[in-house]
């Protein structure tokens, strides 16, 4: 991992007993989240987990499936004294960058303002690798942080948008409106979900249009329509995107209808 923010970094905070972000229990939002689902047998990850109170909670209301991972074990041993029922076997001590697994959902909770700056795009390219087609990233983001030298570093709305816009274009961003009162305010619950292969007839017409050099007409997810001439479709950091002849890319998972022009 990069920087100094290592799994030394973290564990020496947590012996030193300095830990100004652990709240001490499961982070409203995120509680009230779970506590709508009703499929427990969701497999669920929370990384950076820290002493995994929403781990805890969510084992403790009966989810089967979660993962509380974090890089250093000084704060995972934490959930395991508290709640000695926890299977060991979803205790994940290791690095997320590094991960391999496959979920429904994954929960943030302060860690992505925990990362380098550097790392936000590696952080969202790899909940796009983790999540199933049809998964989501749900959690709590920050979006004033008071110590811009970070941990925590400082993002705002608009920055959040942009880093999630190329793997999560439909990703939304909401006020909390159940936020403990020290952070009221200052807490966005994000919801990105991951979309799965553009269908085979959205991909079948842009090749065909492409081939043809045709003009098609591109209805995205947001409803708005884009219309040009597709060149090439080219997959990149992960996604598939479409090259159309005004120079501009298109990822196809946005790609609701693909309207092809009569030729004359
Ligand atoms: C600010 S703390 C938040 C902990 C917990 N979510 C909470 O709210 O109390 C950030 C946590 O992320 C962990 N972490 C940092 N980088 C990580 C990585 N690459 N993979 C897994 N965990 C990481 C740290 O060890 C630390 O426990």
């Amino acid at each position: 991992m990069a920087g100094e923010l290592n799994a030394r970094y973290w564990e020496e905070r947590y012996t030193a007993g300095d830990t100004p972000w652990d709240i001490g229990a499961a982070s409203k939002p995120i509680t009230t989240y779970l506590d709508g689902l009703e499929d427990r047998g969701l497999r669920i990850l929370i990384p950076g987990a820290g002493r995994a109170y929403e781990a805890e909670y969510a084992h403790r209301a009966g989810f089967s499936e979660v993962f509380a991972m974090d890089l250093t074990d000084e704060a995972l041993k934490d959930l395991r004294q508290r709640c000695p029922s926890f299977p060991v076997e979803h205790v994940l001590v290791g690095d997320l960058f590094t991960h391999e697994g496959s979920y429904d959902i994954i929960i943030e909770q302060t860690l992505l303002c925990a990362l380098e700056p550097s790392q936000r795009e590696r952080y969202v390219d790899t909940m796009q690798r983790l999540l199933k087609p049809g998964g989501v990233l749900v959690g709590v983001l920050f979006d004033q942080v008071p110590n811009a030298q970070g941990p925590p570093f400082a993002a705002s709305v608009e920055d959040y948008q942009q880093l999630f816009a190329k793997q999560f274009p439909d990703a939304r961003f909401e006020r909390c409106h159940n936020s403990i009162a020290p952070r009221a305010g200052r807490e966005l619950w994000v919801k990105a979900v991951r979309h799965g292969p553009a269908s085979c007839a959205i991909h079948d017409g842009i090749e065909a249009a492409a081939t043809l050099r045709e003009e098609v007409t591109l209805v995205l997810a947001d409803g708005s329509e884009r219309t040009s001439v597709p060149l090439d479709i080219i997959h990149r950091d992960g996604a598939d995107l479409v090259v159309l002849r005004d120079g501009t890319e298109v990822a196809i998972d946005r790609v609701r209808e693909v309207v092809r022009e009569r030729m004359p």
